[in-house]
């Protein structure tokens, strides 16, 4: 007769977590969870947060106003990623729901991976394994192989200057790198000394950098930062690597440049459309593709998965959200 009755909130995981986490969860919650990992349409999204309390989601899912508009008890949708822009944050504020996200535990792993990028199409990495693969190395030669432009003492051009911005500047200081950066706002001079980064315009940057990073959110203002315009102003030797979201970089106006040598190469983890990636892009091979997985290491996937539900515990708990993004 003193068996607990109090109800345990509800909760739906939208994507596969791993799978430990799935019992411990489950003492807290009861849980209803896509471990298939299949990508839900807005509609089943819709359905599945009915009698939910809180949710976990990922880059893939969009939570608007029609997703929410049957999910009464929701209170608190956290989300596996940095970025939000699958958030329509104004909208979950007008629901009463809260969102979070995982900033921190990925900012080291994914300027690494900025880094390989810049470098692997730099230094035709890919390019030079296909030339191997494809039976071309008969013998050393001074150049009949592919040539690459350098990184070290070159400039390197960092666009949002955030935390993974930040972390990409000390990763240029270590080669010898002239940093330069652009953001909405100037950083406080303290940060840009400990970065060794000098703040330019859009413009200065583009022209002047040997290698260009983008590290900004994606926003209906950043969406094209880079265009046939932009990439128009880069030196022909440049590198352009985007680590951040496809929107920001128009693919079409990159994979013409490509082609047309117009700049020397390129790195890109994220693509307008994924995991689509147009055909064009995959035609140039001055090109470094990856499949999204700037933060995919065991360790910083799995701190991203507990930050997140550390997030959602705390939501449903009625307290403050370490990483509330609502304001
Ligand atoms: C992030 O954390 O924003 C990564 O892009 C994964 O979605």
């Amino acid at each position: 007769t003193t068996q607990n009755t109090a109800k345990k909130p509800k909760i739906f995981i939208a994507r596969a977590i791993f799978a430990d986490a799935l019992p411990q969860l489950e003492e807290s919650f009861e849980v209803t969870s896509n471990q298939s990992d299949e990508v839900l349409t807005p509609e089943e999204l819709q359905k599945a947060l009915v009698g939910m309390d809180g949710a976990l989601v990922s880059g893939g899912d969009r939570i608007d106003a029609k997703v929410l508009s049957a999910a009464k008890d929701l209170k608190i949708v956290a989300n596996i990623a940095v970025g939000y822009n699958n958030l329509d944050i104004p909208a979950m504020t007008a629901a009463g729901v809260m969102g979070t996200n995982t900033p921190d535990v990925l900012t080291d792993t994914t300027a690494d991976f900025g880094f390989a990028l810049m470098m692997a199409a730099a230094r035709r990495v890919t390019e030079s394994e296909h030339w191997l693969r494809a039976g071309k190395w008969e013998k050393w030669a001074l150049f009949n192989n592919p040539l690459g432009v350098d990184i070290h003492h070159s400039t390197l051009g960092i666009i949002g200057m955030g935390r993974i911005g930040q972390a990409i500047a000390k990763r240029g200081l270590g080669f010898g790198m002239k940093v330069i950066y652009c953001n909405r706002k100037r950083l406080p001079e303290a940060l840009e000394q400990e970065c060794g980064a000098t703040h330019v315009s859009k413009e200065e940057l583009l022209k002047t950098a040997d290698h260009i990073i983008l590290v900004l959110p994606y926003s209906a203002e950043s969406h094209h930062t880079i265009g046939e315009k932009e990439l128009s102003l880069m030196k022909p030797t440049a590198t352009l690597t985007n680590i951040a979201r496809g929107g920001i970089v128009n693919d079409l106006a990159l994979a013409q440049a490509l082609k047309a040598g117009k700049i020397f190469g390129a790195g890109l983890d994220v693509f307008e459309g994924e995991p689509k990636v147009i055909p064009e892009l995959l035609a140039c091979s001055n090109v470094v593709l990856a499949p999204h997985v700037g933060s995919s290491t065991e360790q910083t996937r799995r701190a991203m998965m507990n930050l997140a539900i550390k997030n959602l515990r705390a939501g449903l708990a009625g307290q403050r959200p370490p990483n509330l993004i609502n304001t």
